[in-house]
């Protein structure tokens, strides 16, 4: 039987990814933080599984990453553990440093000296970021494209991108970086722009005073379904030689398409369109005002354009995308319809 670690378990690709290895037949452990109130409302359907072992740690403190890697003894780490919500890198700079940044680091440090004093082999995954070419140099962009983050989070996830380089080339270390694009699902947090979207839209249908409030709905995205996203990090992991890959669909849309094509999923109909830059406002089929921008969801620096090109993992992994764009934000759409009916 294979066993995994994977940090982040709690989130929305840890909680993908564990379901996936589980169904593989892998003993799972999943790293959780302490909180104060429950954190694992996306893995709680997953505890009654005798494979799928949860044990607290935190990516800041190496000793506990060691105690997991000790009793564990995995064939496969998977660091998905991050301050991943970019605006909040400008609020805690130093935090998303330590935790997205460092934290990779300690990971690999603790890893590296495991498989020193064991002679056991790790294969180990660090989550890499299309935010890592941030102010992109080229397009569409692919493992060669240089980076140039735009936030804090983006530089963190550089800094953890040379990092896993550094360790496979100065200790042979099997350890490898998934470059990914955004990829979304009923489970992404609600601060996401496509969670809040398909949340916020599917409130109003449902008869709920409030308005959808958004920042820049010209800035374009690379968006992919998280359920395909976690099975590319596991096929990375099956292949002989540890290489770093660009996973994305090759298509790039923005945030007002997704806003337009999420209102009619929703039954809001065909959004108007009134005003321009901060004045503008988007109306339903019935004239009711949704959408209106308010200027504390601009970033200090934009990324404007994201668009990946898969063709290495096409060919090298077999990977590629099945959900499109539409089937996206359908599948988002009707489970927060679903959510919200339940809750009335
Ligand atoms: P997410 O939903 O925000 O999950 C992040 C996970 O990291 C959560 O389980 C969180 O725990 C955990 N975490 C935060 N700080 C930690 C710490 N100090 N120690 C241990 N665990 C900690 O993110 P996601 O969308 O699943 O993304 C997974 C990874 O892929 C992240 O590294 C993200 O940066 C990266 N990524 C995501 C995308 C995307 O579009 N989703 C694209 C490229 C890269 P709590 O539940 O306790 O907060
Ligand atoms: N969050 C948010 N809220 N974003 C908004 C809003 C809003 O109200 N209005 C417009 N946007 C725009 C942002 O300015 C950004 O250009 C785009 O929507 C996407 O924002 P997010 O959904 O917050 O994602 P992200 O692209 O910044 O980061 C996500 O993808 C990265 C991969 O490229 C995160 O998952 C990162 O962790 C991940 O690395």
């Amino acid at each position: 039987m294979k066993t995994a670690i994977i940090t982040g378990v709690t989130g929305q690709d840890g909680s993908y990814l564990a379901e996936l290895l589980l169904k593989k037949g892998y003993k799972v452990y999943g790293m959780i933080r302490r909180a104060s109130t429950s954190n694992t409302s996306r893995i709680d359907h997953l505890t009654d599984n005798p494979n799928f072992i949860i044990r607290k740690g935190d990516v800041t403190d190496r000793s506990s990453i060691e105690h997991i890697l000790l009793e564990a003894e995995p064939c496969e780490f998977y660091n998905l553990a991050a301050q991943s919500f970019v605006p909040e890198s400008w609020t805690n700079p130093v935090y998303t440093s330590e935790v997205t940044g460092i934290g990779v680091l300690k990971c690999l440090e603790a890893v590296r000296y495991y498989q020193e004093h064991t002679g056991r082999k790790i294969k180990f995954y660090q989550a890499g970021s299309s935010e890592q070419f941030g102010k992109a140099l080229e397009v569409p962009q692919n493992e060669n494209t240089p980076f140039y983050p735009r936030s804090p989070y983006g530089v963190a996830k550089v800094f953890g991108y040379h990092m896993t380089r550094n360790y496979r080339e100065s200790y042979n270390m099997y350890a490898l970086t998934g470059i990914l694009f955004n990829h979304e699902s009923p489970r992404r947090g609600l601060e996401f722009v496509t969670r809040k979207i398909t949340h916020t839209l599917a409130r109003i249908a449902n008869g709920e005073e409030t308005i959808l409030e958004l920042g820049n709905l010209e800035a374009r995205r690379d968006w992919g379904y998280a359920k395909d996203y976690v099975k590319a990090m596991w096929m990375m992991l099956q292949q002989e030689e540890p290489k770093d890959y660009v996973i994305a669909t090759g298509e790039t849309h923005s945030v007002r398409e997704f806003v337009e094509k999420a209102a009619e999923y929703a039954g809001l109909g065909k959004i108007k369109w009134k005003g321009k830059g901060t004045n503008e406002k988007g109306y339903d089929e019935n004239n009711k005002l949704i959408v209106k921008i308010n200027k504390k969801y601009y970033r200090p620096a934009e990324v404007d354009l994201l668009l990946g090109d898969p063709s290495r993992a096409k060919k090298e992994l077999g990977w590629k995308p099945k959900t499109s764009f539409d089937e996206l934000v359908k599948i988002m759409v009707k489970a927060d319809m679903e959510l919200i009916k339940l809750k009335k």
